[in-house]
C-alpha cells in the first residue's frame, strides 16, 4: 500500500467516525428514518419548530433540515467536532445557511438557551447514556420550552434497576417509574409510545399537564414493524446455526443416512419381495 492510499484510508476512518460514534455504523439511516417517521407520525409538518436534543452527527437533522421551513430547526449538542463532521458529511454548510438552522453546545441541557419555545422536542438516545440527575435537568428545562400543545419524544433503556452513577456511560438504564417520577417533578407527564427502535429502546412520549397534545392511533403499524424485526433476528440466528461446523456435519450425515436407507431399500427388496405365482 503506498503512502496515499493509506492517507485515504485514515481519512475514510476519520469520516466514518461521526457515524459510528453515535451508533452503529451500517444502522445509521435506519436511524435516521426512524425519528423523522416518528415526528412525521405525531403531526409534524414543515411549519412547526422542532428542537433536537443531542442532535449529534445530525442523524436526524439530515432528514429534518431540508424538511422544516427555515429557521424551524435547532440542535443542542456538546461535541462540536461531531456536529461539524455532521454537517459537512451529512448536510452542508449551504443548507445550513439556507435554513437558518440554531445551534447550540450546551453539555448541561440547557433548552432554554435558545430564548423560545417549541412545539417538538426529541431526544434519542441521549437518556440511554446519561445519570438520572442529568434527565431530571432536561426534564427541568423542557418543562420552561414546552407549551401546553408541545410533544417531547424521548428514548431510554428500560430495567429491573436504575442507573445509579453520576458518569455519562455506554448503557444506562432506568426503571419506567424512575422516569415517569422524574417528570412529574416539573408537571410533565410521560408515557409509553408504540414504536419501534432498532437497539431495543422503549420511546416515550412527554406532554405537559393538563396538555392538548394527543397521539394518534398507530399501534398496528408499530405491532408489524416490530414482528418484522423479531423475524429478521430469527432468521439471522438460524443462518448462523445453518453456517455451524456440528449442523453442517449433521445435515451431511442426515443426508448420507437418507441415501443409505435408499440403497438398502432398493438392494434388499429382491429379497423381500414375494414371488409373483
Ligand atoms: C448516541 S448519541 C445520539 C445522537 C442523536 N440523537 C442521534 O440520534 O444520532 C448521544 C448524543 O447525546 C449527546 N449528549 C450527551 N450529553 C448531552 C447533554 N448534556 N446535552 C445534550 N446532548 C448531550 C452526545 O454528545 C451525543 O451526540
Amino acid at each position: 500500500m503506498t503512502s496515499a492510499d493509506s492517507a485515504a484510508r485514515s481519512l475514510d476512518r476519520a469520516a466514518e467516525e461521526y457515524r459510528t460514534f453515535v451508533g452503529p455504523g451500517e444502522q445509521y439511516d435506519v436511524f435516521s428514518a426512524m425519528q423523522f417517521n416518528l415526528l412525521t407520525a405525531l403531526g409534524l409538518r414543515e411549519h412547526h419548530t422542532l428542537l433536537d436534543i443531542g442532535c449529534g452527527s445530525l442523524r436526524a437533522g439530515r432528514l429534518l433540515i431540508p424538511y422544516l421551513r427555515s429557521g424551524h430547526y435547532f440542535g443542542l449538542e456538546p461535541e462540536r467536532w461531531l456536529l461539524e463532521q455532521g454537517i459537512r458529511n451529512e448536510v452542508s454548510e449551504a443548507l445550513i445557511a439556507l435554513k437558518r438552522v440554531t445551534f447550540a453546545h450546551d453539555r448541561d441541557f440547557r433548552l432554554t438557551a435558545f430564548g423560545r419555545n417549541f412545539d417538538y422536542l426529541i431526544a434519542q438516545s441521549v437518556f440511554s447514556h446519561v445519570p438520572a440527575a442529568q434527565i431530571d435537568r432536561c426534564f427541568a428545562e423542557a418543562a420552561e420550552v414546552m407549551t401546553p400543545s408541545s410533544v417531547f419524544v424521548a428514548s431510554f433503556f428500560e430495567g429491573p434497576e436504575d442507573y445509579r452513577g453520576s458518569a455519562t456511560v455506554v448503557r444506562a438504564e432506568f426503571r419506567f417509574a424512575t422516569i415517569v417520577a422524574l417528570a412529574e417533578r416539573h408537571r410533565l407527564v410521560c408515557e409509553r409510545l408504540a414504536w419501534p427502535h432498532p437497539d431495543g429502546q422503549q420511546w416515550l412520549v412527554i406532554r405537559r399537564e393538563g396538555g392538548t397534545f394527543t397521539v394518534p392511533p398507530f399501534g398496528d403499524h408499530t405491532r408489524v414493524a416490530n414482528l418484522e424485526r423479531e423475524l429478521a433476528a430469527c432468521t439471522r440466528r438460524l443462518e448462523k446455526l445453518e453456517r455451524h461446523p456440528y449442523v453442517r456435519l449433521g445435515m451431511r450425515l442426515s443426508r448420507a443416512g437418507r441415501w443409505l436407507g435408499f440403497l438398502v431399500r432398493v438392494f434388499t427388496r429382491p429379497l423381500t419381495q414375494k414371488p409373483r405365482r
